[in-house]
């Protein structure tokens, strides 16, 4: 085993949080997807919060959500939102996270941020916990990324098996629920399915392409000259980083579908040694994060219906690819929650980290 992917295997079990007193928590973006996720996962898993302060648009103020069984009002968004809190969470896009976030960490804050604002930075670590945790001691400026949604989920399965053989190319597919467009992204696709059952006209208001029964490239900005999409560009780059394997040859196909919540993908992989379909299987049976559904005689496999509201990343279809004659290939379907590994419970998964690692 190559020495620079030992730690993946050493990697410490992600431990729930004790912290010394209870902590000033923020979400900026509480009343989003995210946001919404975030307060459920903090709730759920015991995080140590003493206040929970809420932010959002100026539109939302006044609103109260529920934290703990108790209404908590939603404040605006400004200057001062970070005053005494000990973590930030950020999920309401790149640009308030390159404006909010300094302004967090200058007040004192540990900032987990959702964007893509600071992902590719050097000196910013993108972590998954199950992957590597480790990184969160290279965070000098007290700001970690959150990864993007797909990549977060990919990550959990290709680690382990990466730790074992190195994965020299990866080629993915994606089917993409709105979640991962946000919560007006959501609605759309309940409402166009309404107008279409109903045999009413709609006109797409969030996503640029009718939603109800049809499936559309993602609607990220496509670069004229690769022919990629935006999408497509973040996974490949960010699946790099957290591997730690700057020069992975990968390549994406990024596509919108009509489900609600939960990512799938179609991988296929290519290591540098053969690999079998047992001991891929093995690996990923024991690895933390990840389940197994691959039932061939049943045909029961990873679907985004079963990965909805699971925690954990759902990995089946697992068989060696037969156009590779070399038997260094496997191909793999994923399904995981966009709102959940995608997003919010991997943002409360590192803060957990810092926590255990006495940070906060
Ligand atoms: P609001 O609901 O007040 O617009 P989603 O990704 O689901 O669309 O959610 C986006 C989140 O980002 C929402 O919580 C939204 O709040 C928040 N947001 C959008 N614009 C701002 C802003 N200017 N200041 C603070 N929060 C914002």
């Amino acid at each position: 085993m190559p020495q620079t992917l030992s730690p993946i295997l050493e990697r410490p079990a992600v431990a729930k949080a004790r912290a010394p007193r209870p902590l000033t928590v923020a979400i900026v973006g509480a009343t989003g997807a995210v946001g919404a996720e975030l307060i459920a996962c903090l709730e759920r898993r015991a995080f140590p919060v003493g206040e929970l302060r809420l932010l959002a648009s100026p539109r939302s103020a006044g609103r109260t959500l529920t934290f703990q069984g108790a209404p908590v009002t939603v404040q605006a968004l400004d200057e001062a939102s970070f005053e005494g809190v000990d973590v930030a969470f950020f999920s309401a896009g790149a640009s308030l996270s390159r404006r909010y976030g300094p302004v967090a960490v200058a007040a004192g804050a540990w900032v987990v941020d959702n964007s893509s604002a600071f992902r590719m930075d050097a000196d910013t670590p993108l972590v998954v916990p199950e992957v590597n945790a480790w990184r969160l001691g290279e965070a000098p400026g007290r700001l970690v990324a959150n990864p993007n949604c797909v990549a977060a989920i990919a990550a959990v399965v290709l680690a382990p098996l990466h730790a074992r053989r190195l994965i020299v190319r990866l080629v993915g597919s994606t089917y993409q629920a709105a979640s991962g467009a946000g919560a007006a992204a959501m609605a759309e696709l309940r409402d166009s399915t309404a107008a279409a059952l109903a045999g009413e006209a709609y006109r797409p208001q969030v996503l640029a392409h009718p939603y109800a029964f049809n499936l559309f490239s993602h609607d990220a900005e496509v670069d004229p000259e690769t022919g990629y999409n935006g999408e497509e560009l973040k996974v490949m780059a960010e699946l790099r980083k957290l591997l730690a394997a700057p020069d992975l040859p990968a390549s994406f196909t990024c596509i919108r579908v009509p489900v609600l919540r939960a990512h799938a993908m179609a991988l296929t992989v290519r290591f540098a040694e053969p690999v079998s379909v047992e001991e891929a299987r093995a690996w990923l049976s024991e690895a933390a994060g990840v389940r197994v559904v691959d039932d061939r005689e049943a045909n029961h496999f990873p679907m985004p219906g079963e990965a909805s509201g699971a925690d954990d990343v759902l990995v089946g279809r697992i068989r060696t690819d037969l156009s590779d004659p070399s038997g260094r290939s496997l191909s793999l379907f994923i399904a995981g929650d966009q709102l959940l590994k995608g997003a919010a419970l991997n943002a409360v998964q590192i803060a957990e980290a810092l926590v255990a690692a006495g940070e906060v």
